[in-house]
């Protein structure tokens, strides 16, 4: 649509600025691995730890933006037409990820220009999707970190019963199972989900944070 005309506006108040009130950098930590690897367990430790801290952050995970900003066209359709719903209600398509990642990126981009660690849990399956919000972002801001179980850890979770679902056949196109992981080649950190504890690795990423003098 090139008739359509939008401008950037600068804030009166700057991130600086921001940052000083807060007491912290603005970041995003975006953690990306399979389902059940423990991405939202060690996103929510580390959110609570820093509010323990006195740092800003705030989280956003997979489950919860499904349920709103992100959601299925069969949750749209109760409010919206089938038009909408089709349009822009999102599923687990390679290009329904797409958008669901490039939405969250947007969002954790706001958050961190207003000066919160922003902590991002979403399987984020494929590496061009991730790299896609690295670069809208300035060097240093985005902190990829792998939660890396191996998938025989996941499954034996399960906590949704989704891995035997996709194993029998019954969910098509699951992550891990039939539906690819691409795992980042070179992440900030790298969390030994599959052996350390979720104690442990938060703060493996508190100590991440204070060694590049985020917070
Ligand atoms: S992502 O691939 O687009 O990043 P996201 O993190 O938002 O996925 O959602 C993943 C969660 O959705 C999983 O933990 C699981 O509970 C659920 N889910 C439902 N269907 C699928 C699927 N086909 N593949 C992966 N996860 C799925």
């Amino acid at each position: 649509m090139s008739n359509v005309e939008v401008h950037w506006h600068n804030h009166a108040v700057s991130r600086q600025e921001r940052e000083t009130l807060n007491g912290n950098k603005g970041c995003v930590v975006w953690f990306t691995g399979l389902s059940a690897c423990g991405k939202s367990t060690v996103a929510n430790l580390v959110d609570h730890l820093l509010h323990k801290l006195g740092k800003h952050s705030y989280i956003l995970d997979g489950d919860n933006v499904r349920h709103g900003l992100n959601a299925a066209p069969k949750m749209l359709q109760e409010v919206h037409s089938e038009e909408f719903s089709k349009r822009f209600g999102l599923g687990f398509s390679a290009i329904d990820r797409e958008e669901n990642i490039r939405r969250i990126g947007a969002v954790a981009k706001l958050f961190a220009e207003a000066g919160l660690v922003a902590l991002t849990a979403f399987i984020s399956p494929y590496r061009v999707d991730r790299d896609r919000v690295r670069k809208t972002l300035p060097d240093g801001d985005f902190i990829e970190v792998f939660v890396d179980a191996p998938i025989e850890v996941c499954e034996q979770r399960d906590p949704k019963g989704l891995y035997k679902k996709a194993r029998a056949g019954e969910l098509k196109g699951f992550t891990g199972i039939d539906d690819p992981y691409e795992a980042p080649e070179k992440p900030e950190l790298r969390l030994d989900a599959g052996v350390k504890t979720a104690e442990v690795l938060a703060n493996e990423v508190i100590e991440y944070l204070k060694s590049k003098g985020k917070i």
